[in-house]
């Protein structure tokens, strides 16, 4: 399996710390908020990477992650030029990936739940990450009845559960051939949520509902949340 860490986006809703510096370089603490997805990737065993990232910030990402070798992994960068949606990110390490399965994770996203066994345990299909928030409406959500996907919706207005759509997702290659036939959503974006529906509608979306904290660290709040969890997990484990 092939991984491709997304760190898309300028971080419109923390500027001015996003002003000069990409999103996943902000500090979490005692490491940039990259370092999290990445141990995602590594702990499954991934270390083959395609880092996607805006023209703006490719620099600093590529300065900072080198050749992977400090990281025990290979990285590939690849440059996306317009912000046209995490799906469209995606499909620009379609040739990277080469046909194998693929990981995709957003550089954002900090997990504290072990997500190695689901994506190592993966044959064939979509296979997603639930969480349950207070506030679905600001992500992908997906609505479960015994142990199966029933729909999934990008930011509703009418939430059908509280189980948000996190951004760690695994597919099959089958995922790039869906990515070329996308059209825009409403906000001009190839949506991820679009690429599990595809999934879905065949019966081939699976999911792991996470019983940790999980943080998209896209606002102030939840970069400092992240920060202050972390800092409490190391402090426990140092004791
Ligand atoms: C994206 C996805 C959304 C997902 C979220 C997780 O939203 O579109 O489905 O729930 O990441 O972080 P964005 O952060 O781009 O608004």
């Amino acid at each position: 399996m092939k991984g491709v860490l997304i760190c898309g986006g300028i971080g419109s809703r923390l500027k001015p710390l996003t002003e000069i510096t990409n999103k996943s370089l902000l500090p979490v603490y005692d490491r940039p908020l990259i370092h999290h997805p990445l141990d995602v990737l590594r702990a499954a065993g991934i270390t083959e990477i395609a880092v996607i990232t805006g023209n703006e910030h490719m620099d600093q990402i590529a300065a900072y992650l080198g050749s992977g070798s400090k990281f025990g992994c290979a990285f590939a960068f690849k440059v996306q030029e317009r912000a046209g949606g995490i799906a469209q990110a995606l499909g620009l390490a379609q040739e990277f990936v080469d046909g194998d399965d693929v990981c995709a994770i957003l550089g954002d996203n900090v997990y504290f739940d072990d997500l190695a066994p689901a994506i190592r345990s993966f044959k064939k299909g979509g296979h997603v990450f639930l969480k349950k928030v207070p506030d679905p409406e600001r992500f992908g959500v997906a609505q479960m009845r015994e142990g199966k996907i029933l729909s999934i919706e990008e930011k509703p207005k009418k939430p059908k559960s509280d189980l948000a759509v996190t951004g760690c997702y695994v597919y099959d290659h089958r995922c790039f051939e869906v990515i070329r036939t996308m059209k825009p959503s409403a906000r001009g974006e190839l949506e991820i949520t679009d690429v599990s529906r595809w999934y879905l509608e065949r019966g081939e979306l699976t999911a792991t509902i996470l019983k940790d904290e999980w943080i998209d660290a896209g606002t102030f709040e939840s970069l400092h949340r992240a920060a202050v969890v972390v800092r409490e997990r190391k402090d426990k484990r140092d004791r």
